[in-house]
């Protein structure tokens, strides 16, 4: 699910590596220095800026300069944790080496991204959710696949009594998926905005607003201690960093159900574990636990 960045993989050493989307870019005159930390409710997308992030365990140095014809790269670093951010609208190329191979992006203005390791453990540059720096960005928006949601209500064995949460909600989908099949009560939390506005507007055309709660809230600082079960689609990392705050939440027997990714550290606690082929022709993992 990690969104690999496109256009120009370069490597000195070797090919290009898979392209999974495509972006439009824009110029202007402006200088490379990325500003200052900003306000922590930053947003990447209102202010146009690039946002990278760093979400490895290690300090990373790249160069990186505006996609205009002689335009200086410079040089910079940065920290576990950190973003940096280069506002003025404007498209910029990044170059990055790991293991003594390098690798090129052009990134689009508006974008967030973030440094993250891929399944070969190897340094890669992700599309991601969001450039805040008061909350983690746990996944990007891709929304699962109606027949695993479906998989996943059907495996939580959810009922009418049932308290549903979908951490990182996206569309609504899950959410609205346990209100309209089972009769459950659920609720979607989301940092983005405008995936809140979209679940409420697919909730009221589904008829179940009754039930369903969207909230815009970073995940790690939500209350979910009422879950019966609990859904998420996030990322590896992200499932790992979020492992202690489930374990404080949650009553034990709830069920939680991650698609794709497995939970590091429960691995007393999986129940069931399926894979299936959804409608986007891919193969899909679905992981069960008990808390
Ligand atoms: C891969 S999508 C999953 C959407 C939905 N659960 C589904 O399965 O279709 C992950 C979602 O997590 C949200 N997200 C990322 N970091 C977050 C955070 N710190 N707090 C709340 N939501 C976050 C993103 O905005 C995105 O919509």
């Amino acid at each position: 699910m990690k969104q690999k960045i496109t256009i120009t993989a370069l490597m000195t050493l070797f090919v290009t590596i898979s392209i999974t989307c495509f972006f439009v870019g824009c110029s202007a005159d402006h200088t490379v220095e990325p500003a200052e930390q900003q306000k922590a409710s930053i947003d990447t997308q209102k202010n146009k800026e690039i946002t990278i992030r760093n979400v490895t365990k290690e300090t990373i140095s790249y160069t990186i300069r505006q996609d205009n014809y002689g335009a200086e790269w410079v040089n910079r670093t940065i920290e576990v944790g950190a973003i940096d951010r280069f506002p003025g609208n404007i498209a910029m190329e990044i170059e990055f080496q790991y293991h003594g191979m390098a690798t090129s992006y052009r990134l689009d203005p508006g974008t967030p991204y973030s440094f993250r390791y891929n399944e070969n453990e190897e340094l890669e540059l992700y599309e991601g959710s969001h450039g805040r720096a008061d909350a983690p960005d746990l996944a990007p928006f891709v929304p699962t696949p109606l027949a695993v949601v479906e998989k996943m209500l059907e495996m939580a064995e959810l009922d009418k009594d049932d308290m549903l949460y979908d951490l990182g909600c996206g569309d609504g989908r899950i959410v609205i998926a346990a209100a309209r099949d089972y009769g459950a009560r659920a609720v979607g939390i989301d940092l983005d905005p405008q995936r809140i506005k979209e679940s409420k507007a697919n909730a009221k055309l589904a008829g179940v607003e009754k039930l369903v709660e969207f909230r815009q809230q970073d995940i790690t600082k939500a209350d979910f201690s009422e879950a019966t079960v609990v859904t998420m689609y996030l990322l590896f990392e992200s499932n790992e960093f979020l492992l202690p705050l489930l374990e404080k939440q949650l009553k034990p027997g709830v069920y939680v159900i991650s698609h794709n990714y497995s939970m590091a550290g429960w691995e007393d606690k999986k129940v069931g574990f399926v894979s299936l082929k959804a409608e986007d022709g891919k193969e899909h993992d679905i992981y069960v636990y008990r808390r």
